[in-house]
């Protein structure tokens, strides 16, 4: 594999699970291939499970890291070509990404939606001029469109948990004091279509995410409806995706915060959250603390869907 932006990338999941169970039965099983090896890991957003987890990957599989945080120390970046650059920012992601590709051999970005045109976060701006100019293999820790690393984990703790064939994933829209992207329902909806559940996405009319992320996907505009009979509900906020409204809070309803009104008409469903959470706007405390939240096994399941991707880069290099 030489860039990893997207459940595409992977090939067949069941292999890739596959390869993820070996991962964790030992997580070191891999530890040469990575010798002399350097990740950069390049942050634009803040981070707490990908930046530990995606390091830890690293760690296990022998290689060397070093991460950058592009807001804290970094020259101030400039984006657009054609600039007059008279203002604050000091150097050119144009001449900063292909210096980048010097001090490394594999590059991990984080560059979240920016909201300030539609066309740039999902043209993918910032992540496609890593893999245009770096020279080395990119793989995404949460771009504007998508959090594949996120998801994968996700799959890995579904297909730990489930116990039907075919489990009734339900992703339900949940109320958020601030505007967040899309990239994590985007890919939750694409992996849980891909792996072959059952998948629902619930939320208020003026939420729908774009097709080409939820097809296979049924929508329900009722919560409770939709709620029915659920194996695994996933929560999240995201803001409106469609052309007219992209990027803005169109409602803050609480009676979406997910609780034990909601959970009742489960089949007994486990709760997830790729976190951070903000308790009793996205799920109330009984439900996050309750028997049946697997938000602690996701983010474990970062450091083995991270290594799986870095090993397979790994073995794609030259
Ligand atoms: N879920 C996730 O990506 O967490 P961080 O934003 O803390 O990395």
């Amino acid at each position: 594999m030489r860039h990893f932006t997207g459940v595409k990338d992977l090939g067949d999941l069941h292999e890739a699970m596959r390869e993820a169970l070996e991962i964790k039965q030992d997580r070191f099983k891999y530890v040469g291939l990575g010798r002399n090896r350097t990740l950069l890991m390049v942050f634009f957003n803040s981070s707490l499970r990908t930046r530990l987890s995606t390091q830890k990957a690293a760690m296990n599989l022998g290689m060397n890291v070093i991460v950058l945080d592009v807001n804290q120390g970094a020259w101030k970046l400039e984006t657009e070509r054609g600039v007059i650059m008279d203002g604050d920012k000091s150097e050119h992601l144009l001449e900063a990404v292909p210096v980048m590709g010097c001090y490394c051999d594999v590059i991990g970005v984080r560059s979240f939606a920016r909201f300030e045109s539609k066309a740039d976060d999902y043209g993918e701006k910032i992540l496609n001029q890593f893999i245009r100019y770096s020279g080395k293999p990119v793989f995404s820790m949460e771009a504007a469109t998508g959090h594949p690393l996120q998801s994968f984990a996700d799959y890995i703790t579904i297909e730990e948990h489930r116990t039907k064939q075919r489990p009734k994933v339900v992703m339900s829209w949940a109320p958020h004091p601030k505007s967040l992207p899309q990239a994590v329902p985007n890919s939750f909806a694409e992996w849980m279509v891909a792996a072959g559940y059952e998948v629902v996405i619930t939320h208020p009319e003026g939420y729908e995410l774009e097709s080409r992320f939820t097809a296979g996907a049924r929508i329900e505009y009722d919560q409770m409806k939709a709620f029915e009979g659920a194996d695994f509900v996933y929560a999240k906020n995201w803001s409106a995706a469609s052309d007219a409204h992209y990027g803005q809070i169109l409602s803050m309803d609480r009676s979406w915060t997910v609780g034990e009104r909601q959970m009742a008409v489960t089949d007994n469903a486990y709760f997830m959250h790729c976190l951070p959470v903000r308790r009793n706007m996205i799920v109330t405390d009984e439900v996050i603390e309750g028997p049946r939240s697997l938000v602690i096994p996701e983010a474990a399941n970062r450091e083995i869907s991270a290594t799986v991707v870095l090993k397979r880069i790994l073995e794609g290099l030259d």
